[in-house]
């Protein structure tokens, strides 16, 4: 079979995290496909627009939720904003998924600890979502969140930033915006500036990280000061992807394709890349 078709699909529902994001709930219209379906957290799948494109999207639904897969989308360009156009019951194609992903496997008996700014949030969500299933919880420790965007209106998942993760025995969620807003009685302030301010310890812990490039960089100065070492902190890359198997050669980074080997790197790993990332 062709690894570049796409399976049809079905959107069941979408819901409005922010302004320019959406989260869109799929199912493959072959429901032997749909139970067969696998991801791990990490992972990303190809979705086309009939008609319009495909762009690559990473799965922001925990492997652990058996019903339908989620995408959450910003809208950027010509295939997002055609999704952003579509209403529950649309068809669409989906293929995948692609990738590594979380070294779940390895953090086990460990802590972890989550920075996401904005929709940054998206491809770390799974990886909390599968840690909190019950049938894994026992096999993970302690799990802070801290999550930052630029406005309350920004935050994604606000159902579980603000009231299921909370609750979860053994989860602790720090949210923070920007700049003050009436009705926010939280934090206010950059998401490096808050990690430097709790002081999360590195101790037997891992560190998951996505958000927009300057919050990355300057939490990775603040983590480094609190005594994180590279291997024990992961990210995900967002280069521009074409075929999404390592076939077209549009996402090398030296001699890594970024959608096979990756999008998931430790930061031991991205320091022996060439100097473009
Ligand atoms: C591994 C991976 C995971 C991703 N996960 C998500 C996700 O979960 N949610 C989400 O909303 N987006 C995600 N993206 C980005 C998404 O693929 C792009 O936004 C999308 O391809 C844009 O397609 P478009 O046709 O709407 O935009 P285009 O019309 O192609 O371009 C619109 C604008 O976006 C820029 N652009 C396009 N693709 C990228 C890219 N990959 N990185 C940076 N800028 C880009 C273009 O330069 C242009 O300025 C991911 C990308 C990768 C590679
Ligand atoms: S997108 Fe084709 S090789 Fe990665």
């Amino acid at each position: 079979m062709n690894p570049l078709l796409p399976k049809p699909a079905t959107i069941v529902d979408i819901i409005r995290e922010t302004g320019d994001v959406k989260t869109f709930r799929v199912v493959l219209d072959d429901p032997e496909e749909m139970a067969a379906w696998t991801h791990k957290p990490g992972q990303t799948a190809m979705l086309s627009v009939f008609g319009v494109g495909e762009a690559m999207f990473c799965l922001a639904s925990s492997p652990t939720c058996r019903d339908w897969l989620e995408f959450s989308i910003r809208r950027a360009g010509k295939v997002t904003s055609a999704l952003h156009e579509l209403e529950p019951e649309a068809k669409i194609g989906v293929r995948g998924p692609y990738g590594n992903h979380f070294p779940y496997e390895n953090m086990q008996g460990k802590n972890l600890l989550v920075i996401g700014g904005g929709i940054g949030l998206a491809p770390l969500r799974p990886l909390v979502n599968f840690m909190l299933a019950p049938e894994n919880r026992q096999h993970y420790g302690n799990i802070e969140v801290i999550y930052g965007a630029r406005s309350y209106g920004d935050l994604c998942y606000k159902e579980e930033v603000f009231r299921v993760w909370p609750q979860a025995p053994g989860v602790s969620v720090f949210t923070t915006i920007d700049a003050p807003e009436e009705g926010w009685s939280g934090h206010v302030g950059f998401v490096p500036a808050y990690v430097e301010e709790l002081k999360p310890s590195p101790e037997n812990k891992f560190v998951v990280i996505c958000g927009p490039p300057v919050m990355i960089r300057f939490t990775l100065k603040a983590l480094g000061e609190l005594g994180f070492e590279e291997k024990q902190i992961y990210t995900t890359l967002e280069m521009r992807m074409k075929c999404g198997i390592g076939k077209c050669g549009r996402c090398n980074v030296g001699a890594r394709f970024v959608c096979r080997d990756g999008p998931v790197f430790n930061l031991a790993e991205l320091k022996e890349l060439p100097p473009e990332y």
